[in-house]
């Protein structure tokens, strides 16, 4: 089969937020190819995708800090238009724990990733940033010019690095673009619920803690903290659904197309904050099922309260958020149900 799609390299592309912009890419023309070394995705994330897509999307199982069998992949494949990298670890409290495996593992794939890219010729990156990347901010919205804090966490550290070693690379090389995106909160899952997120373990992030509890895999949910300086005393995100973030890629190789520019940083959000009491009570309304919860004490390292200013993104990239919380939640939820019914 003779391919007119332009071919992308997705790394980390059986990953939560991956796995759905591979959907995207397709639903938009792209042929994306997923390298994915399932350290922290599952298999039958692949099935998943058939069963949206209706036909195999080829995987190649390889971590890519391994800059030489990354060149080999993407010089064979030949005819690469851009790399979406997302491959990397993204626990916060996991990063604390163990620095050097979250130095390694998030610094050196993206720098084996951006020197096989040089060496390739190949022109266009988007790189999975994060809203952490702003620490405590000083006010709310934050937008794309707002000031980098120190970061509060080791994982936020390597987004910090990464997007200063993408913009040194780029003033160093001769045709390299890229667009950094910084996610706020990813939560929901494919409508059809063939993939969603699967974290390892006890989840660590809010949805998916929600949906396991309600499902009775998790007795009771501890809402960390009521006591911030916040209407209800809870702390506040920028919520968004993964889909509209999967096509927020979409758009940034488009933009990557269209445009001159050496590189573009976007905020990727709703640019409206919610409250954990907020999206709990949001949860059981719009799924009808009750989560038993506890107030405990504030996490430590969170902050009280981070939501985007995404008027760049809109006007710049052509990108907007159209789905609401509650349809994210109810992805979130089909997904969950889906899911434990079958394994
Ligand atoms: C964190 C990171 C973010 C990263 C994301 C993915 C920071 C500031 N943010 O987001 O960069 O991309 O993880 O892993 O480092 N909560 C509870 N109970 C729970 C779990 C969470 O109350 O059991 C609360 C948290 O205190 C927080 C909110 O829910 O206020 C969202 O937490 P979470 O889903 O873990 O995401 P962040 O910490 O915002």
């Amino acid at each position: 089969m003779k391919l007119d799609r332009p071919k992308i390299i997705v790394t980390g592309g059986a990953g939560f937020i991956g796995s759905h912009t591979v959907v995207a890419l397709v639903e938009n023309g792209f042929e994306p190819i997923i390298i994915d070394d399932f350290s922290n995705a599952s298999h039958s994330v692949l099935d998943g995708l058939y069963k949206i897509i209706g036909r195999q999307i080829k995987c190649y199982e390889m971590n890519c800090c391994r800059a030489e069998q990354l060149e080999d992949i993407l010089q064979k494949e030949g005819d690469i238009k851009g790399i979406i990298h997302f491959a990397a670890f993204k626990s916060v409290s996991e990063s604390q724990q163990y620095p050097l495996k979250y130095y390694e593992n998030n610094v050196l794939s993206l720098g084996s990733v951006l020197r096989v890219m040089n060496k390739l010729n190949i022109k266009h990156l988007v790189f999975s940033s994060s809203c952490t990347v702003y620490g405590e901010p000083d006010q709310v919205p934050v937008t794309e010019s707002s000031s980098i804090k120190e970061a509060a966490s080791v994982y936020g550290y390597t987004k910090q690095i990464g997007e200063r070693m993408i913009g040194d690379t780029i003033n160093a090389s001769k045709g390299l673009q890229a667009v950094i995106l910084r996610y706020f909160n990813p939560i929901g899952a494919h409508p059809s619920a063939h993939i969603g997120e699967l974290p390892n373990g006890v989840p660590e992030n809010l949805v998916p803690y929600i949906t396991q509890t309600a499902i009775g895999l998790r007795k009771q949910l501890t809402v960390f903290g009521g006591d911030y300086p916040t209407p209800d005393g809870t702390a506040i995100r920028d919520y968004i659904h993964v889909m509209d973030l999967a096509m927020a890629h979409v758009k940034a190789l488009d933009w990557l197309k269209r445009n001159d520019e050496r590189q573009g940083i976007f905020n990727i959000g709703t640019g409206k904050g919610t409250s954990v009491m907020e999206l709990l009570s949001s949860f059981e309304r719009i799924n009808q099922v009750k989560v038993n919860y506890q107030i405990g004490p504030r996490r430590p390292g969170d902050i009280e309260q981070i939501y985007a200013q995404c008027d760049k993104s809109n006007n710049v990239m052509d990108w907007e958020a159209h789905f609401t919380i509650e349809e994210a939640l109810r992805d979130a939820w089909n997904w969950e149900k889906k899911f434990r019914e079958s394994n």
